[in-house]
């Protein structure tokens, strides 16, 4: 690809300028932190041409809501992530590992809004445009209304989003286009971080969603540039282990909404089937009574959840012990460990731990730290714990601290039959008199006591 002259590299982490590409900032130090900028056009200017921005502030009294309604994207589940459907004119990132079903999504929310909403288009710069089509004719979607452009280059797909002039935009996905002003590979940095910018223009002066789909690094991180996160709308997460049926969707970041939502799918033979009903979804064990498995009464956003996190305790034969935890965090996990250790004198050091959550969910409260902590005290026993809901956060004390939404949780694990709950007996004093759900709640003020209650 040839260069124009007017290219400059500017480094990311500094702003350092230079004619020409460096490996290394010589301002900063820093490597491969220097990419490639269009000069703007006009000296001195970032704007185009003609193009002068108001100055006059108006009161936001005045400012009338746009009082467009969102659109429904046909997956319920899909529209509560996005707080309530799509808003017209937002930018929105879709991120997720390869084959986790990002194009199955898109496409199945493109054939609806292309019904309700036509006509839509979608833009492949991965697959040909038969190959959507028999991804349509496997999901059962119909083509009503849906426009298919399988191409890469940034500016034949703005042209045919100036052309059919849609109401929503699908890109698929961003790392695959590529601007021809602009030197360097499709998916580096400054390409990307070029068309995303100019795509957000797009979809900001014409009123078009925009559905953009972004790779992620082996981490999970989206891949590209930061700044691509702080251009979109809504940056939503489609995760959850390739090997399992289930695919949680959330809002890492939401400008019109909460970002404590998820949407649960479940990857079927004929596409994504929403889950509404979240139920024993991520209790696959229950019912039999195994040593290193306990219940956590969860919140997913405003759902509650009720999770089974599994542990194994096994000696460390080789050196080193070992401590995974897999949908939990690490850290976390260590922290349990050591106060398990030290309040508890449970002799762990000695052996190697691993923690997993059933059905590939992350759960990131510490509201479930009373589970994972009994789960582990259960492997390291190898006595099975009582069939019971915990919920609580374990202080370094070994105190039992307590949760918000506690009534929420209680009521799901009773409407799911369990007959008891452990929760920290703060919570426990503040509950009303009487148990109300049938279900027996018993407090622990600290570890002892809550080990004492999970096995009784
Ligand atoms: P895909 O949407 O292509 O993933 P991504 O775009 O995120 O890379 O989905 C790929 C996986 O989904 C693939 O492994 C096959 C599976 N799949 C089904 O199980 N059922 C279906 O109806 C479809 C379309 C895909
Ligand atoms: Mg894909």
């Amino acid at each position: 690809m040839s260069r124009p002259k007017s290219s400059r590299y500017v480094c990311q982490a500094c702003g350092y300028t230079s004619p020409r590409w460096l490996g290394r900032c010589p301002n900063c130090q820093g490597w491969n932190t220097l990419v490639e900028e269009r000069a703007s056009s006009a000296p001195g200017g970032r704007g185009r041409p003609g193009e002068a921005e108001a100055i006059e502030p108006v009161w936001l009294d005045d400012v009338s809501e746009t009082g467009s309604p969102r659109l429904g994207t046909g997956l319920g589940e899909l529209d509560r992530v996005l707080g309530g459907g799509l808003v017209p004119g937002s930018f929105v990132l879709i991120g997720g590992d390869p084959g986790i079903g990002k194009s199955t999504l898109l496409l199945q929310a493109a054939a609806t809004l292309a019904r309700t909403k036509p006509p839509v288009l979608y833009v492949s710069a991965e697959e040909s445009a038969a190959q959507i089509k028999l991804r349509a004719t496997r999901l059962g979607v119909p083509g009503q209304g849906l426009g298919v452009l399988a191409a890469t280059q940034l500016e034949a797909v703005e042209a045919a989003i100036r052309k059919l002039k849609p109401a929503v935009a699908v890109v698929d996905s961003i790392q695959t286009l590529w601007s021809e002003g602009l030197g360097g590979a499709p998916g580096s940095v400054g390409q990307v971080r070029e068309c995303a910018a100019h795509l957000t223009r797009i979809a900001k002066t014409d009123g078009i969603v925009l559905l953009v789909v972004c790779h992620v690094t082996k981490d999970g991180l989206l891949a590209g540039p930061r700044t691509l996160e702080h251009l979109a709308d809504c940056v939503l997460e489609f995760e959850g282990d390739r090997h399992h049926f289930y695919r949680i969707l959330r809002a890492v970041k939401n400008r019109y909404g909460s970002t404590s939502e998820i949407g649960v799918f479940e990857m079927t033979g004929a596409g994504l089937k929403e889950v509404a009903e979240l139920g024993d979804l991520f209790l696959p064990n229950e019912g039999s009574p195994l040593a290193g498995r306990a219940v956590a009464a969860c919140m997913e956003g405003t759902r509650p959840l009720l999770v089974e996190i599994q542990a194994l305790v096994a000696s460390a034969a080789y050196g080193m012990p070992q401590r995974r935890a897999s949908g939990v965090d690490a850290n976390r996990l260590a922290i349990l460990l050591a106060v398990l250790e030290k309040r508890m004198g449970y002799r762990l050091a000695a052996n190697d731990v691993f923690l997993n959550v059933a059905g590939g969910l992350l759960v990131d409260e510490p509201a479930a730290d009373l589970a994972a902590a009994m789960a582990v005290v259960s492997a390291f026993k190898d006595r099975p714990l009582a069939r019971a809901a915990l919920v609580g956060e374990v202080g370094l004390s070994g105190e039992i601290r307590p949760v918000i939404h506690l009534e929420r949780r209680l009521e799901e694990a009773a409407r799911l039959g369990f007959k008891r709950a452990v929760i920290p007996q703060a919570n426990r004093d503040a509950l009303s008199a009487g148990t109300p759900l049938g279900l027996e709640i018993e407090g622990a003020a600290d570890l002892s006591q809550a080990v004492e209650r999970a096995f009784a």
